[in-house]
């Protein structure tokens, strides 16, 4: 509920330069009297344009700077909400507008548009249209219920059961709807690249797995060639070595024959040393008759003699000889074999060395093979299948994350049909529709005015009056229609009291009746009027002064003073 306290105003349509300030909650009613022109209606116009920017009357804001003055026009206007104290302050020339909760000025940073609609939709929670229709209510330019448009009639009805809520909500989830369904399609979109990613990677993994097994296999298989090679090739060798053992026995005794040999030749040479000499002595002998040491003459039959020994030494010595030819040519013969042995030695040994080196290339050919085997065993294709695992994991998190967002579009798509007009603030209407309707004919009936009033969920009258068929509000005189207006006035105000939204203390009415309610009339609403004067303020703008004046607690008269607007003394 807004409770408002004082409004004060200066330099405002035809008030000068200093504050006049209307208490609005100081008395239950009030009657404003005063002549044409004094300055009563402006109490309309301060307050909304002190609330909405927008003057009661239909002129523009500048048109609302006192023409004599032409500056400094300000309007405050003090009010609570529940716990919070507010004062609003505006004015033109200097531009003001400034709102006060509890001394504190609110931030004026925004753009002043949305500071104002803070104040609307945050603060107030009442809009203009409906500050005209409960609050401030003007001979000229209010408009009653019954005379607006449709949608204009379920903005006030909307707004006095406060389900204008469900309207913002609406258009905020429409919003939100947009705005999901977009990130779904981003996340559709996501996953479908995330399982092309997925896929391509698992063919990857599949082809170097598949790779690294051939490679594998081929060299296992080179490998074993090679082990057969080297297999062959050990026996192979195995063979040379075994001849080469053979061989060396063949050439064990080289040394000794040697020595024999060499004995035998040196023997050999003695003998034939011998033999030499003895032939010589045989010469000598032969030649000489003296001996050949000591030159003694010899006689024939010691020459004979001796060449006689010499002879059979000489044939003992070659019969020896022979012998030990045959034992040199033996010995002989073995060395030259053995020589022939050495030489096969050498190439077996040549043999043997080249299939050790054989073996010994295959053998490093197998080892790095064997290596690379290792390697591509080691070197595992598990990096890349745990990219596959990792992007698995985050297609889980993408899923649920869609899921969550299906989720919550399906949660939007039935509030938003809860949010539709013939969702939730249909019902909410249906169920006000009766109590609306029981409260208008309920004040109908106190103005004496005995018609059955029914208004439909599309905020549609049908009047049926006693004694004539269906009517419509354009039907009735400008006295009944009155009667229509300020019954749905005053249902408005107790609607909004029940619902505790759009009710304030406050209630103006600017000659609404004055032309329309004959005496009777104006009794009965003056009867009204005592029986919500209970929790509220009311100020009644009439020029009836006579018939009035003595039914209110307070009187205001206005007064135009040197071409200026006061409050009378
Ligand atoms: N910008 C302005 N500067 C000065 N005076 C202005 C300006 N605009 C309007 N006026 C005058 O201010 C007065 C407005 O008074 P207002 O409408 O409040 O009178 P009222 O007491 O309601 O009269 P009525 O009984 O005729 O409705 C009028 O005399 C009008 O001519
Ligand atoms: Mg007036």
């Amino acid at each position: 509920m807004i409770y408002f306290k004082t409004i004060r105003w200066k330099n405002f349509l035809s008030y000068g330069n200093h504050w006049t300030e209307i208490e609005l909650d100081a008395n239950k009613s009030s009657l404003i009297i005063g002549e044409n022109g004094a300055g009563k209606s402006t109490v309309l116009d301060a307050l909304t344009f002190v609330l909405y920017n927008k003057p009661f009357r239909k002129v523009t804001v500048q048109q609302l700077i006192n023409s004599i003055n032409n500056n400094h026009m300000e309007v405050e206007c003090e009010f609570a909400i529940g716990q919070n104290n507010y004062k609003i302050c505006r004015g033109q020339k200097p531009r003001i507008f400034e709102v006060w909760q509890n001394g504190n000025l609110l931030n004026q940073e925004a753009h002043a548009k949305d500071y104002q609609e803070v104040l609307e939709k945050q603060i107030l929670k009442l809009n203009h249209k409906s500050f005209c229709q409960v609050v401030v209510l003007g001979s000229s330019s209010f408009i009653p219920f019954m005379q607006l448009p449709t949608n204009h009639r379920k903005e006030v009805i909307e707004d006095l059961l406060d389900i204008g809520i469900f309207s913002i909500m609406g258009s905020l989830l429409k919003d939100k709807a947009s705005e999901n369904r977009k990130r779904l399609g981003e996340t559709s979109n996501e996953i479908m690249l995330l399982e092309e990613r997925i896929k391509m990677q698992q063919d990857y993994v599949k082809r170097i797995t598949q790779q690294k097994d051939d490679l594998i296999e081929e060299k296992k298989k080179s490998i074993e060639k090679l082990t057969n090679d080297n297999g062959i090739i050990e026996l192979n060798l195995k063979d040379k070595e075994d001849e080469l053992a053979k061989l060396r026995k063949e050439v064990e005794e080289e040394e000794a024959v040697r020595k024999k040999l060499n004995k035998l030749n040196t023997l050999d040479s003695k003998i034939s040393d011998k033999v030499k000499r003895l032939k010589k002595e045989i010469e000598f002998f032969e030649s000489h008759d003296n001996c050949p040491k000591c030159y003694r003459p010899l006689d024939a039959e010691t020459k004979a003699h001796n060449i006689e020994n010499n002879k059979d030494s000489i044939k003992e010595c070659e019969e020896g000889f022979e012998k030990l030819e045959d034992e040199i040519n033996a010995e002989q013969a073995r060395v030259n074999h053995m020589m022939e042995v050495w030489k096969t030695i050498d190439k077996v040994n040549t043999a043997i060395n080249t299939y050790k080196s054989e073996i010994n290339a295959n053998q490093s050919v197998i080892d790095s093979m064997q290596k690379d085997i290792d390697k591509e065993t080691t070197q595992d294709v598990n990096v890349e299948k745990v990219k596959i695992k990792e992007m698995n994991e985050d297609m889980i998190e993408i899923q649920n994350v869609k899921k969550d967002q299906s989720d919550e579009q399906e949660i939007i798509t039935v509030a938003t049909n809860l949010l539709r007009d013939t969702g939730i603030k249909s019902r909410i209407i249906k169920q006000y529709i009766p109590v609306i309707n029981k409260l208008v004919n309920k004040y109908l009936a106190a103005m004496d005015f005995f018609v059955q009033f029914d208004l439909d969920e599309n905020f549609n009258e049908v009047i049926k009056s006693r004694w004539r068929d269906e009517f419509n509000y354009h039907s009735f005189s400008e006295g009944e229609k009155m009667r229509i207006d300020l019954s749905l006035l005053f249902t408005w105000r107790a609607i909004a009291k029940l619902k505790n939204s759009a009710s304030t203390n406050l209630l103006i009415m600017d000659e609404v009746f004055d032309s329309s309610l004959d005496t009777q009339g104006t009794d009965e609403f003056l009867k009204i009027i005592n029986d919500l004067t209970a929790d509220s303020n009311i100020f009644i703008i009439s020029h009836k002064t006579d018939q009035l004046v003595d039914k209110f607690n307070s009187v205001i008269r206005f007064e135009k003073h040197q071409n200026f607007s006061r409050v009378a003394a």
